[in-house]
């Protein structure tokens, strides 16, 4: 099949070069020529394992390419996808949909007789009918006598597992109004349908809402667990076991159960707060949500406090090392990750800070501009009074312990991922601080 994707931001290159990957002929356009430039001479401008080779076998094969002209591949396409960024609006979180609507303005000037437009950018729910309205509109006053329907198609790929995650979903979710849509978005999924992924078709609104309520009931584990870390904490029981004890029970599950400073990311934090935007309009209140935001926000800006605690009530003239910036590992990306609340914070209470990250430096540069970034994490370690892990990076998993005692002023480690035993770090002489479990002195 032709299609097109509109925008190639994360989702947009991930997804394009899924569908290429699967077999059809996909054209991703960008407005940014810079960008569809570097993407011509095999750039990617994101980190995601195996994206990389991914887009050169398909560019290779003929079957993925990139331009700046929506027009022409708009025009010669049966499925065009929307996958333009909706950043939250400044100040009540709602998201932001200017993009989309012009992408669809564009689209509708070009789209022929029959195709489907599909949203897989994350969007509030009505959107879709909204703009199957703008899009009939816009065709009317260009005096364009052809049918377009519109569909959503969300997203649940994560970052840094992206590829695996649109190759091998739990499920598909399908919005669309009418048969002939749902038939053709399914025909674009038939290699993963022919494994048996289950393929939820559903209502556009329903699709819409499916994307909202995932995000907001994970990211309501995640903060389910860090509370009961934090009571584990001082009763002396430990995070790990529970979350392995009430996880084996099949109702629960074992995943999203790992304590840790707060979630973080370009989608949890956003599309929680613009969940509540749209119950706010629907007039509803929905609590729980309303409580997990200010949980993960307040955690994040806590987790400051354990540092210093760690270091005997102050960091004032010390030098933190701190191991992750990046909101989790195996990406480059810092939005709203933990670091950019906790690094702050050191730095306003006196600390000096010496981070590294295996990824995301280019990226923490420009926000963390009086942090010292390292070459390697026994760089950052050199002279620090503390060490505290971030984020989970595999290279921070096997550290050699001696010699990281050997070259801090003292050994204390503040481990916000709980990625080493207590008993090894009892054995190697270290002050350790976890999240949900007793500490060690
Ligand atoms: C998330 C969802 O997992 C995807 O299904 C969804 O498609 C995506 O958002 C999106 O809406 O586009 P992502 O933000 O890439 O994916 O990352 P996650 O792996 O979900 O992690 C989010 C945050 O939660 C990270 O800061 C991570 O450290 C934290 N987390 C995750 C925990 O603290 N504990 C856990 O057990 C799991």
């Amino acid at each position: 099949m032709k299609v097109t994707m509109v925008a190639t931001g994360y989702v947009g290159l991930v997804s394009g070069a899924c569908f290429s990957e699967f077999g059809h002929d996909v054209v991703c356009v960008d407005s940014d020529e810079r960008k569809i430039a570097a993407l011509n001479r095999g750039e990617i401008p994101v980190f995601e394992p195996g994206l990389d080779a991914m887009v050169a076998a398909n560019t290779e094969a003929g079957r993925l390419t990139f331009t700046t002209n929506l027009g022409e591949s708009v025009a010669a396409s049966e499925v065009i996808f929307v996958a333009v960024d909706t950043p939250s609006r400044h100040g009540d979180g709602y998201a932001d949909l200017s993009y989309v609507y012009a992408a669809v303005d564009d689209i509708a000037a070009h789209v022929q007789d029959g195709a489907v437009v599909v949203t897989k950018s994350t969007v509030p729910v009505g959107t879709g009918s909204e703009l199957a309205e703008r899009i009939g509109q816009r065709l009317a006053e260009l005096g364009r006598d052809i049918s377009v329907s519109v569909a959503s198609n969300p997203e649940f790929l994560r970052e840094g597992s992206a590829i695996e995650d649109f190759k091998r979903p739990d499920r598909v979710v399908v919005g669309a109004e009418d048969e002939a849509t749902h038939a053709t978005i399914a025909r674009l999924y038939r290699p993963l349908s022919l494994r048996n992924v289950p393929m939820v078709h559903t209502s556009r609104e329903t699709a819409e809402l499916i994307k909202y309520a995932g995000n907001a009931f994970l990211a309501t584990k995640i903060t389910f667990i860090n509370e009961i870390a934090d009571l584990c904490e001082q009763v002396g029981a430990n995070v790990q076991e529970i979350a392995r004890g009430i996880g084996l029970d099949g109702r629960i599950g074992s995943k999203f159960l790992h304590a840790g400073p707060g979630y973080g990311g370009s989608c949890f934090p956003k599309d929680t707060r613009a969940l509540l935007g749209i119950a706010e309009q629907a007039d509803v209140t929905l609590p729980i949500v309303d409580a997990v935001v200010s949980s993960n926000e307040s955690r994040k800006k806590r987790m400051a406090d354990r540092i210093i605690a760690a270091c005997g009530g102050s960091v004032e003239g010390k030098t933190v090392a701190v191991l992750g910036l990046t909101f989790k590992p195996n990406t480059d990306d810092m939005r709203e990750s933990p670091s950019l609340d906790i690094i702050p914070a050191l730095l306003e209470a006196g600390a000096s800070v010496q981070a590294h990250d295996p990824e995301g430096m280019r990226e923490a540069a420009p926000l963390l501009p009086d942090t010292k970034l390292m070459t390697g994490p026994y760089e950052a370690l050199e002279g620090a009074d503390v060490v505290v892990i971030i984020t989970e990076w595999n290279v921070y998993r096997a550290l050699d312990l001696p010699r990281v005692a050997s070259l801090m002023n003292q050994p204390i480690m503040v481990d916000l991922r709980n990625i080493y035993t207590a008993a090894e770090m009892q054995q190697a002489g270290f002050t350790y601080y976890s999240v949900g479990r007793e500490a060690i002195s």
